[in-house]
C-alpha cells in the first residue's frame, strides 16, 4: 500500500475548477474553468473541505505546477504534455468518448496511441490521489475522462471509499460494443464502491454490460464481484446551488443588468435566450433555423423578438467543434443579414464565457429559454433559469433528450430532431399567457429549489459511507 496523506475527501476530475490563462499583458492568471462538472462539483468541495485534483489547463511541466489554496479549495494541479493533452484530452475523452456517449451525434474516432495516453494519464492521476488521499478517506473521481482511475487507485490504496460519478449520459448498449476497449472502461469503474449516472437507465445499462461484458454476477443494482466486492450502480441526478442562484438573480446589481441588457437589445417585446458551450450536441444550430424560419413564415417579427445567443468556446483544437463554430458563424452571418434590420439584428450572438452575475442578469431578461441538445447528461442551464425566475416569470423550451427533462416536466418539451415541432413549441411559449407560464414556472421551481446540489452530494457520499459497511454483510445470490 502506497502511504498515505492527510485529505479526508479527494476530488479527481479531469479538469481543475480553475484554468490557467495569459493575460493580455503576458503574466499568468486564472479564470473558472467551463462546463457543468465545475458549477456541481465546486460548491460541494469549499463547503467539505477536501483535495481536488485536477488539469489546470495548458502544458505546463509538473516543476511548473505546485498545489495551491483558491478559495478555501485545496488544488493539486496535474501536468499534461503537449501529447497528452492531444492523445488523452482531444482525442480519446472527447474525439472518441464524447461523440460515443453522446448517442453518436458526431462520429467517434478510434485511435489505439489515444488508448494508451488514456491508460498513462488516468494512472498519474490515481498515483497523486493515492498520494494526497489519508488512511481510509473518501476519493470521488468524476467523469468520463477518468474512468480508468477507480480500479487504478483500489490496487495502490484498497482502504479508500472510492465512488464515481458519470456527469455526461452513458450510452445504450449497442453503442458502448462499439468501444475496442469496452472491458477496460467496465473494469475501471468496478474500481469504485458506488458508481453514479444521471438516470436510472444510465445505470441499467452499465449493470447489463457488466453481466454480457465482464461475466459478473449481477441482481438489481449491484454488481458481485470475485474477491468478494459488491458494486452499487444508481442514479443520482445532478443540480445546481439553487439558493445561491437565487440569491444571485435577487440582487440589486443583477436586478438592474437584467433592464439594462433588454434596453441594449432595443426593448423587444420578448427575448429568446440560449447559453451553452459551443457543442455539437447542444443542439445550437436546429434552434436558430427554428427561431429563423419562424421570422420567416411571418409568424415573429424582429421589432417582437430577438434570439441571445451566448456560446462558451470550447475545445477548440477538436476537428468537429471547428467546423460546428464555423457553421454557427455562416448561419447567424446569414440569418441577421436575410432577415435583421438596422439596430435589430434577429440574433446576437456572443462567443465568450461570462461571470456568473452576468449570466444570472440574462437569466433574469430572457421570456424563453431555450435549451435544445441532441443528448446531454443533465443541461444545468435548464436548471440555473428556473432557479433565476423568483419571479415565477419566463418559459422553459427544453429538449425531452436532455437528462433534466425528467425533472422538468412543466416545460415546453421537445424533440430537437424536429424542426416543425420545435417552432411550434417556441411560439406556443412566446403567445403563453401569464398565468400558464406562472403555474409551470412554480412547479419547476419547486424541484429545482427542493433538490440541490448539496442534498445531491450529501446523498452519494452517504449510500457510499453506508455500502462499505453492508458489503462484509451482504448477501450473495
Ligand atoms: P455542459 O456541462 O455540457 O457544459 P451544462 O448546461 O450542464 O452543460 O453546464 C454548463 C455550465 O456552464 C452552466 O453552469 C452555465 O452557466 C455555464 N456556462 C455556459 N455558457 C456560459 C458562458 N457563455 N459564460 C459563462 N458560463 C457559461
Ligand atoms: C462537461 C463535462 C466536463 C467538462 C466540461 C467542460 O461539463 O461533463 O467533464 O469538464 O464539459 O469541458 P472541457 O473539455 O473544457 O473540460
Amino acid at each position: 500500500m502506497a502511504s498515505s496523506g492527510s485529505a479526508d475527501l479527494v476530488i479527481v476530475a479531469n479538469r481543475l475548477p480553475v484554468d490557467r490563462v495569459t493575460l493580455p499583458d503576458g503574466s499568468q492568471g486564472w479564470r473558472p474553468s467551463p462546463g457543468g462538472l465545475v458549477t456541481a462539483i465546486e460548491p460541494i468541495l469549499r463547503a467539505n473541505e477536501g483535495t481536488w485534483i485536477g488539469w489546470p489547463g495548458g502544458t505546463e511541466t509538473e516543476d511548473e505546477l505546485e498545489p495551491f489554496e483558491d478559495d478555501g479549495m485545496d488544488l493539486v494541479p496535474m501536468a499534461m504534455t503537449a501529447t497528452e493533452v492531444e492523445y488523452h484530452y482531444e482525442g480519446f475523452s472527447n474525439a472518441t468518448l464524447w461523440p460515443l456517449y453522446h448517442d453518436v451525434v458526431a462520429k467517434p474516432e478510434f485511435h489505439r496511441e489515444w488508448w494508451d495516453s488514456y491508460k498513462a494519464v488516468n494512472q498519474r492521476f490515481a498515483e497523486k490521489a493515492a498520494e494526497e488521499a489519508a488512511e481510509g478517506a473518501t476519493v470521488w473521481v468524476h467523469d468520463y475522462q477518468m474512468q480508468l482511475v477507480p480500479a487504478m487507485l483500489r490496487k495502490l490504496r484498497p482502504d479508500l471509499r472510492i465512488g464515481f460519478f458519470l456527469h455526461i449520459p452513458f450510452p445504450p448498449t449497442e453503442l458502448f460494443q462499439q468501444l475496442p476497449w469496452r472491458r477496460q472502461i467496465l473494469e475501471g469503474l468496478l474500481g469504485a464502491d458506488l458508481v453514479g449516472f444521471q438516470l436510472s437507465g444510465a445505470a441499467q445499462n452499465f449493470v447489463r454490460l457488466v453481466r454480457q461484458r465482464v461475466g459478473h454476477k449481477t441482481h438489481r443494482d449491484l454488481v458481485y464481484l470475485p474477491d468478494g466486492r459488491t458494486v452499487r450502480a444508481a442514479a443520482f441526478p445532478i443540480s445546481i446551488d439553487s439558493a445561491g442562484f437565487e440569491e444571485l438573480a435577487r440582487s440589486e446589481p443583477v436586478s438592474e443588468r437584467a433592464v439594462e441588457i433588454r434596453e441594449a437589445l432595443g426593448n423587444p417585446r420578448k427575448v429568446f435566450l440560449g447559453v451553452d458551450r459551443l457543442d455539437y450536441t447542444k443542439g445550437i444550430y436546429a434552434r436558430l433555423r427554428a427561431f429563423a424560419e419562424l421570422i420567416e413564415d411571418g409568424e415573429l417579427d424582429v421589432e417582437d423578438a430577438v434570439f441571445v445567443q451566448v456560446a462558451t468556446p470550447s475545445r477548440e483544437q477538436v476537428e468537429q467543434y471547428r467546423i460546428l463554430r464555423d457553421d454557427i458563424d455562416r448561419l447567424v452571418g446569414r440569418i441577421n443579414g436575410d432577415l435583421g434590420k438596422i439596430g435589430q439584428p434577429a440574433i446576437a450572438y456572443f462567443h465568450s464565457s461570462y461571470p456568473r452575475e452576468e449570466m444570472a442578469a440574462l437569466y433574469r431578461a430572457a421570456d424563453i429559454m431555450v435549451v435544445t441538445p441532441f443528448r446531454d447528461g443533465m443541461n444545468l442551464v435548464a436548471k440555473e433559469y428556473v432557479a433565476c425566475r423568483f419571479d415565477n416569470g419566463g418559459a422553459l423550451v427544453l429538449s425531452e433528450f436532455a437528462g433534466a427533462a425528467e425533472e422538468l416536466r412543466q416545460a415546453w418539451q421537445i424533440n430537437p430532431y424536429d424542426i416543425n415541432g420545435m417552432k411550434a413549441a417556441l411560439l406556443d411559449a412566446y403567445q403563453a399567457e401569464d398565468r400558464d407560464l406562472t403555474r409551470r414556472m412554480k412547479a419547476m421551481r419547486k424541484q429545482v429549489m427542493e433538490h440541490d446540489v448539496a442534498a445531491w452530494a450529501d446523498k452519494f457520499l452517504e449510500e457510499l459511507g453506508a455500502l462499505q459497511s453492508s458489503h462484509s454483510k451482504s448477501v450473495r445470490p
